[in-house]
């Protein structure tokens, strides 16, 4: 079987953590394949219903996702665990909206300051951590999108907050699809045991 770009993108990422664990060289690296490929477009899957996430890779440094989004749907505002996040735009554009909590209420109930809004085209790499904001992610201009994330090191559970109130509540994240596949049990351990040899 012939090896597909996104592998040889994954593997480059490996090598490029290894190198160096704050991943200076991700951005050209998510924006070079962008440009040069579509192998991507195989794995990507929708739903009516919300946003997926379709797993491309998962190692310890690091996984790396398609998110397809139908117009309409978005992320709740959520952190990233004290994680780096890398979002690549593949397909149509994406609205980054930045919260954030006041450091005394960050155990209870506070209302939640909006930063900026910055809408990323094709082709276009956004960065966050928790250090920077939290964020929610929508497409824009009322048309479908898909973005490429790249969590470094994976993120098994996240905190999600009430735009009113917020409120925060730890969530569990899983998988819609792996490497284009449906996935019934996508929780993180069923995951984790499938990946546990790559
Ligand atoms: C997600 O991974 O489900 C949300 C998108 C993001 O963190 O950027």
């Amino acid at each position: 079987m012939t090896q597909r770009p996104i592998d040889d993108l994954c593997a480059v990422l490996k090598t490029e953590f290894e190198q160096d664990p704050r991943g200076k060289a991700v951005p050209a690296l998510l924006a070079a394949y962008q440009a040069e490929h579509q192998d991507w477009r195989d794995w990507v899957l929708w739903s009516d219903a919300c946003y997926t996430r379709n797993l491309v890779a998962r190692c310890d440094a690091f996984e790396l996702l398609l998110l397809a989004w139908s117009p309409e749907q978005k992320s709740p505002i959520h952190d990233h665990s004290d994680q780096n996040c890398w979002m690549a735009v593949m397909e149509g554009q994406l609205e980054e909206v930045h919260y954030t909590l006041p450091t005394s209420a960050e155990n209870g109930a506070s209302v939640l300051q909006q930063g900026r809004s910055k809408c990323f085209d094709e082709g276009g790499v956004a960065f966050i951590d928790d250090s920077i904001a939290y964020h929610l992610i929508q497409p824009a201009g009322g048309a479908r999108a898909v973005s490429l994330h790249l969590y470094a090191n994976p993120i098994d559970t996240c905190r999600i907050f009430c735009p009113d109130t917020g409120k925060a509540e730890d969530i569990p994240l899983g998988y819609h699809s792996v490497r284009g596949e449906l996935v019934e049990a996508h929780s993180p351990e069923a995951i984790r045991e499938r990946f546990s040899n790559s």
